[in-house]
Formats: C-alpha cells, structure tokens, sequence
C-alpha cells in the first residue's frame, strides 16, 4: 500500500510516495517516486502515479514516472562477475532505498556538508566556477583514482599521459577547435534570459524557460575556447578538451611505452570552455576536468576483448526518429541487431556504464543514446552518449564517438611529421582509426554518485550518503564511546596506524548517536568505536553505515579487515563478531 510522506531536509518540505514492503521476513520502506514540494502538489502527482501504475503505463526512461525496474538485479550481476550474491543484493537495497532532490537542494547539500563551494563566494560567486572543499576535494580525487585504476593500471593496452593545459596554438587551428568550436548565443525577447542553440534550430525553438520567442535576428556566434597570452604579445588557448594532447603525443607514446595496436591513451585533466549559459550546478562550468581515452586500432580490424553482458535502456537515432521511447537491451544484443554498428563501440559502450555501476551507481538510471544523423560529426560514423537521468532531464554524461583518422590525420598535415605507424600483418605504413573515445567529464560523474547515494533515512531522521567505499571522502571515523583518557590514547593510536593507508578522522564531540549521524550525512562507511571491552581485549567494534550492523574485530586486524571490507573481498557480517544491537 502506497502512502504519502513528508520530509523536512534544510528548512524545505518534499513530499514522497512510499510503500512497505516485507522483504526476508523484515518491513522495508521503499520510495517509489518524489512527489514535489507542496501537499496539494504532492496528492495530485501520487494519485496520477497510482492511476499509470495500476494500467501499468510506465516504462523505464523514467518519462511517465520513476518506478525501479526489477532487473537491477540482472543488470548488476551482469556487470560485477566479482561481486557475491549478498553483495549485489544490498546493492539492489541501496539502490531502491534512494531520495531524489532538485540540482539546487543538491547544491545546497554540497555546500553545508563541505562538497563544494561556488568560487570566491565571499565576492558573490563566478558564474561557472566551482571550488571543491574539504570531501569534495576527497570524492572527486577518489572517482579520478578510480577512474584511472580502472582505465589505466588494471589494462596492459592502455598507458596514461598528463599533457599542458596551454598549448601551441597550431594544435587547435589543426582540430578545427579554432575555426569552429563555437556557439550559436541568442537571448530570449520575453525573459530577457541568454541560450546557447544549435545553428540548425536558429528560428525553430523557444525559450526553454518561459516559452518566449529568441531574438533570432541579432544571434551571435560565441567562441568557446578562453585565449590568453604567452610572453608579451602571442595568442594562445586554455584547452577545451584533453583529448588533442593525447593525439600530439601519439607517435611518442606509440615508440616510447613500445605499445601495440590496438592500444589506448589516456589523461585526466583540466579543460576550460567559455560557456554562454553555465547551469545546474556542477553539470556546465566554464572549468572543469575531463577523463579521456583516445583508442587506436588498425581500421577496420575487430574488437579482441569479450563485450560485458550488460543490459541498458538503448535509444537508437531510429527510436528517436519516429518519436519511439528506448529500449531496454542488452549491449550484445544491439551489436547483433546492427543498432551499434562495430563491435568496439560496443565493448567501450558497456565498459563505461560498468565502471559506473561497480562504483555504486543505479544502472536505472543510465541509458545509451545515438546520435542522429543531424548530430554527427562530418568525420564520425557512429556516435553514441551514455546519457545519465538527472533530475533536470536526460541529459548526456560522457560521449563515446567514433573519431576515424580524422584527428592523427589534421595533425600530420599541419605539423608535416609522420605520424604513421608500420602494420606487421599488411607490411605497411597505416594510419591508425580511434574507434571509440570515451570522454568523461569528472564534475558530471560526480553529480551522479552524489544524486545516487542521497538517501533521507526517515528511521534514522537522518541523510545517509550511501557512497561507495571506494569513493567515499572518509573511509573510517574513530571515536571513544565516550571522553576518557585511556580510550583517547587507543583511539590515537588507532588512527595513527590507519592514517597512512586510509583517509580516517577521529570524532570526539557529540553523543556517539550524533556522531553516526554526522558521518552518515557525509558518507563514512565504517565508524569504529572504543569502549571499556576494548582496552580488556584489544578490539573495536566497527559500524556499516548501510546497514548500522556492528562487528568487533581485533585492533590489530583493523588496517587489514577494512581495506578488504572496502575493496568488497569480504561480506561485513562475516568479517567480525557480529554484535547484537
Ligand atoms: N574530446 C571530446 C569532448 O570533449 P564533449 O562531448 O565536448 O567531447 C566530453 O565533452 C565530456 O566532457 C562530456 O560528456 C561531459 O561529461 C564533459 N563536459 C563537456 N563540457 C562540459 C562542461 N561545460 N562542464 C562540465 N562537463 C563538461
């Protein structure tokens, strides 16, 4: 039975539909769709949800609602061969036990907690700038940690480099960057408010914000890139991607790190793009950081790696030709169908949205998007975006695209060096193909692990920030149960065995409830507590913040239980003595 519940986060109502259900012999609460900010507000949309559940009308890109499809399950257990059963399932748990807030409250979030901060907000802020404080400095060097792990050492074809932010200007006249990395800028007759537009709809849409009409007449091409000087006088840019360093440094990279095609490079790093209209939040700075791969193939030669099973919602530029709604499949099955064209863009399709879902993201809320033949670019065959659901819409997380030789090419014409590489199997000189590039921005990747851990736990009357371990900002606090001199001394010393492997805190102040609770809101896995047994027997109890069970474990053991608990190499119930609570 469905029922309406009223949460106070900050000083703001939200209202949410909510259902018990009995799972393993225990009531759980599930939130089955947020329902705005006002009652009245609240009982019209739930009755509207109810009317489309009952029919059965929704579908899973989430347009006629925001049930949780049950083959999260599959999904998960396709994605994470490593993961055990229990595992995945307290995943599954997670995922359904989730509360969906606006970008703004998520701001606000971010910004109370220590996430992030706008830059220099003392002067008022800088409109698509944003400054990372004490955990979100933490989250995002952890997620690019990941990133690379993933990407870069736990692959023998893929190398990283770090190339400069500022770079010779022939580099982004030989992109075309120069020529044509701009915007279509008009402002809006009615709110007065500036859009960017894509040139094709210059005259054929309205204001998304009021529906007024553009000034279409006095539209102004708006270069993205930011220029600067070097030395006195010379022109440069600031980089508006990572991803033209990597093909400038591909012949090196190629002899140096003696790599064989096909191979991969990657870079994390920052990028600058003067954009018209910097929104939602994180979601379009001015300044931000990329993750990019450029991956180099002979042309036409086949994928040599299996394709993870992973089922997705998929929208083919087909589906959205003729106003269809995508399609929930698996990424091999699309492959077969001819949907995605080549298997390398298949195998990166699902390689991608598996690296976000290891981390903890609800695959139900990520679907593939091809890009329409009035999209693509002149040199790409297919293209295709993993599109994340925010709460401002679908919108796209990291493009996936096919590059051909389009870029290795402009740099041999304009640097006149031979970038050619020689193929043992023809016995000639080829140019090699990027087949796919996956280009993921960090401060986007970002949003969605903090959108998908928000969950107000309306036991605990408290947010619970259910990141995973891997990423969390702090992955223990250490506390006395309660201010005593010889715990203080156990506690220290626990930290400073932990400290450097682990970024731990310890936490003294407060009632030992109010100190879960302030580790909850900022997504500290484990809490470890000392008490009287402790200095009996040398042990600690550690807490889960999923799921408050507690273990005790040997002090000594602390360093090592919690690097396998976060790592998932072993199940938490079974890593301790499990403590009656
Ligand atoms: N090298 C290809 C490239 O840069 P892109 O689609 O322009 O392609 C890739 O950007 C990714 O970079 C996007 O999918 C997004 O995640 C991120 N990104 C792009 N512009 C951004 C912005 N203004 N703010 C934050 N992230 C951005």
């Amino acid at each position: 039975m469905a029922f309406i519940v009223r949460k106070k986060i900050g000083e703001r109502d939200y209202y949410y539909l909510n259902e018990n259900k009995r799972i393993e012999g225990k009531v759980k609460t599930k939130t089955l769709a947020y329902l705005g900010k006002t009652k009245k507000e609240a009982e019209k949309k739930a009755k509207e949800f109810l009317e489309k559940m009952e029919k059965k009308e929704f579908t899973d890109d989430g347009k006629q609602g925001s049930l949780r499809s049950p083959s999260f399950a599959k999904a998960n257990e396709e994605v994470s061969h490593s993961h055990s059963k229990a595992m995945r399932e307290k995943k599954e748990e997670i995922a359904n036990l989730h509360t969906e807030i606006s970008v703004e409250d998520m701001a606000i979030f971010c910004k109370r907690r220590g996430f992030v901060y706008q830059s220099a907000d003392i002067y008022g802020g800088f409109a698509g700038f944003w400054d990372f404080g004490h955990l979100g400095a933490e989250l995002k060097n952890n997620i690019k940690k990941e990133w690379w792990k993933f990407h870069v050492w736990e692959r023998r074809d893929i190398k990283g480099i770090d190339g400069s932010i500022i770079t010779h200007p022939l580099v982004w006249k030989a992109s075309g960057h120069v020529d044509s990395f701009s915007d279509v800028f008009v402002v809006c007759k009615k709110c007065k408010k500036p859009e960017k537009i894509d040139r094709k709809d210059l005259g054929k849409v309205k204001c998304p914000k009021c529906g007024g009409e553009f000034d279409n007449e006095n539209a102004k091409e708006f270069k993205l890139m930011f220029k600067t000087n070097v030395g006195e006088k010379d022109e440069a840019y600031l980089r508006p991607e990572t991803a033209q360093l990597i093909f400038t440094n591909f012949k090196s990279v190629y002899e140096n790190a003696r790599m064989k095609l096909p191979f991969g490079i990657a870079q994390v790093g920052k990028a600058f793009r003067n954009e018209i209209a910097p929104r939602d939040f994180l979601f379009r700075c001015r300044e931000f950081e990329q993750m990019e791969i450029e991956y180099f193939i002979i042309p036409n030669s086949s994928c040599n790696y299996e394709i993870p099973e992973v089922e997705i919602l998929t929208y083919s530029a087909a589906n959205q030709e003729k106003d269809e709604l995508p399609v929930k499949m698996k990424i091999t099955e699309a492959l077969k169908k001819g949907i995605i064209k080549k298997d390398w863009h298949a195998y990166w399709l699902a390689t991608e949205f598996s690296w976000f879902v290891n981390l903890g993201a609800n695959p139900n809320n990520f679907r593939i998007r091809q890009h329409r033949k009035d999209e693509l670019a002149h040199y790409s065959s297919d293209c295709w975006d993993l599109e994340y659901k925010f709460p401002f819409g679908w919108k796209e997380l990291e493009g996936i695209a096919d590059r051909s030789d389009y870029d290795l090419s402009q740099h041999q014409k304009f640097s006149k060096k031979d970038l050619t590489v020689f193929d043992e199997n023809s016995k000639k000189k080829i140019l090699p193909h990027v087949i796919c590039e996956p280009s993921l921005g960090v401060e986007r990747a970002f949003l969605v692990f903090m959108f998908d851990s928000y969950f107000y736990d309306d036991k605990r009357e408290n947010i619970v920030l259910r990141l995973h371990p891997k990423i969390a900002p702090i992955k223990a606090a250490i506390f006395p149960i309660v201010k005593k001199e010889d715990f203080e001394k156990l506690c220290e010393s626990i930290f400073d065995d932990l400290k450097s492997e682990l970024n731990v805190i310890y936490d003294e102040s407060g009632s030992i409830g109010r100190r879960y609770a302030r580790n909850d809101e900022i997504g500290t896995p484990y809490c470890i507590t000392v008490d009287e047994e402790s200095l009996k027997n040398k042990d600690a109890t550690i807490r889960e913040r999923d799921t408050k069970k507690q273990i005790r474990v040997k002090i000594s053991e602390l360093k090592t239980t919690l690097k396998k608990l976060i790592n998932e190499e072993i199940q938490f119930e079974k890593a301790g003595k499990l403590v009656k609570t």
